[in-house]
């Protein structure tokens, strides 16, 4: 977002004018942005061999898929439903990584009849993966590292009571189904969660994935998973990208020589590639000046964006509407019937109802988590793309309230 004399901008284009022509609340991609964030990535890893996997959930707009299958990216997808987005999309079956959990075989088989990247994540589907499928498809392994990493626990998912993954502890086990059933394994998996800065956590995994892939002799490739953090808020500490690129590169380079195998990296990132360039524009409803607390009420809530009651996720807000104002403490909360507050004692310019607040790094993980709680609808979503903005979502009806439903007889 910028700020420029006549107002705040995404990608060139006022806020305001968004506004006038889609209303609020509205979800606001930069393409571009994510663009820059996928190149950054492509180029911090280009001595690996990189194939980088967008983790649609993040932000699963068809839209989005499509742009970034435009400018080179693979996607990682975590169910069937995924997937066929992801074909829709323009994804061909083999850039697609089908990373689930707790599933069953059947939808895993539906993944192998669409012709995806199977990435198998405990031992009692990969005995009904094998006795199904034996030697004929290969399947990739999604190990627990027991590590514990990333910026909050219940987004960390490498560590030993996390329900992701095979625990590396169970070699034997894996290697047991793998000789009973001649299971083809293609390639080794961790996820160990999610805004990870330090590198140290990508090297640990790193030598576990080579220790691992010196054993498995049909490996063709390492997934790092994703878990690339950025920044929410002034002063925080971003993944450096180059830096684990350099590490990694001489991993390979050195595996490389001591075994004959070049392997290919992957990558699954999600928030890299999309949090930054997204924006949740919200309307003020109501200011409700308390003895000890002003509340700004909105017209959005946790309903659109969970983040920051789920994990207590900090995003930033700023009010795009009155550039001058003086600045005061607000508590910016939602409308929902439930405590939603979508940030505390933030210090905005002078808050008027009808004003524009901008919450910021909305584009990972706030659409695609959205609901319909309180029967409110999901906002509309807009990509701005060289100049144009395009809607890329409708927002809800009240028929999308009643789809599905059913009026029993009585
Ligand atoms: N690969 C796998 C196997 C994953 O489970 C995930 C995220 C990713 C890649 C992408 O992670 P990222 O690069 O976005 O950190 N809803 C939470 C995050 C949950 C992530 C779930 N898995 C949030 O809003 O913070």
């Amino acid at each position: 977002m910028q700020f420029a004399q006549d107002g705040y901008k995404v990608s060139g284009i006022n806020i305001s004018e968004l506004k006038a022509h889609f209303g609020t609340p509205l979800y606001v991609y930069d393409g571009e942005k994510i663009i820059e964030q996928l190149k950054k990535l492509q180029t911090a890893f280009a001595g690996c061999d990189v194939k980088v996997k967008f983790a649609a959930k993040a932000l699963t707009n068809i839209s989005i898929l499509k742009l970034l299958k435009k400018n080179g990216s693979g996607v990682d997808v975590v169910s069937i439903n995924e997937a066929r987005l992801a074909l829709k999309a323009g994804f061909e079956a083999n850039e697609i990584m089908f990373t689930s959990n707790c599933i069953d075989l059947e939808e895993v088989s539906e993944g192998v009849s669409l012709g995806l990247n199977i990435n198998l994540d405990n031992l009692s589907i990969l005995e009904h993966f094998g006795k199904k499928y034996g030697n004929s498809y290969p399947c990739c392994l999604r190990l627990n590292p027991s590590i514990l990493a990333g910026g909050n626990y219940k987004i960390s998912t490498g560590h030993k009571l996390s329900k992701f993954g095979i625990p590396i502890e169970q070699l034997d086990q894996i290697n047991a189904l793998i000789d009973r059933y001649y299971i083809k394994v293609n390639g080794l998996h961790i996820h160990t969660g999610s805004e990870i800065s330090d590198t140290e956590v990508f090297l640990k995994m790193a030598s576990i994935l080579f220790e691992w892939a010196k054993d498995f002799s049909n490996v063709k490739f390492l997934d790092f998973g994703g878990g690339f953090k950025v920044a929410y808020k002034a002063g925080d500490k971003e993944t450096n990208v180059d830096e684990i690129g350099t590490h990694l590169e001489k991993l390979f380079e050195q595996f490389e020589s001591a075994t004959g195998r070049k392997l290919q990296m992957w990558i699954e990132p999600g928030k890299f590639l999309v949090s930054d360039a997204g924006y949740l524009l919200t309307k003020v409803n109501t200011v409700k000046r308390n003895p000890t607390v002003t509340f700004v009420g909105v017209n959005t809530g946790l309903n659109h964006l969970i983040r920051p009651m789920m994990y207590d996720a900090y995003h930033e807000i700023e009010n795009v509407t009155n550039l001058t104002g003086v600045q005061e403490t607000y508590t910016v909360v939602g409308n929902i019937c439930e405590t939603d507050t979508l940030g505390s004692d933030r210090k905005l310019n002078e808050v008027r109802e009808g004003d524009i607040l901008a919450i910021k790094n909305a584009g990972a993980y706030g659409y695609s988590m959205a609901s319909n709680y309180n029967s409110r609808f999901r906002p509309a979503e807009v990509l701005i793309y060289k100049g144009k903005a395009q809607l890329i979502r409708e927002r809800d009806t009240f028929e999308d309230i009643l789809r599905g439903q059913v009026e029993a007889e009585f």
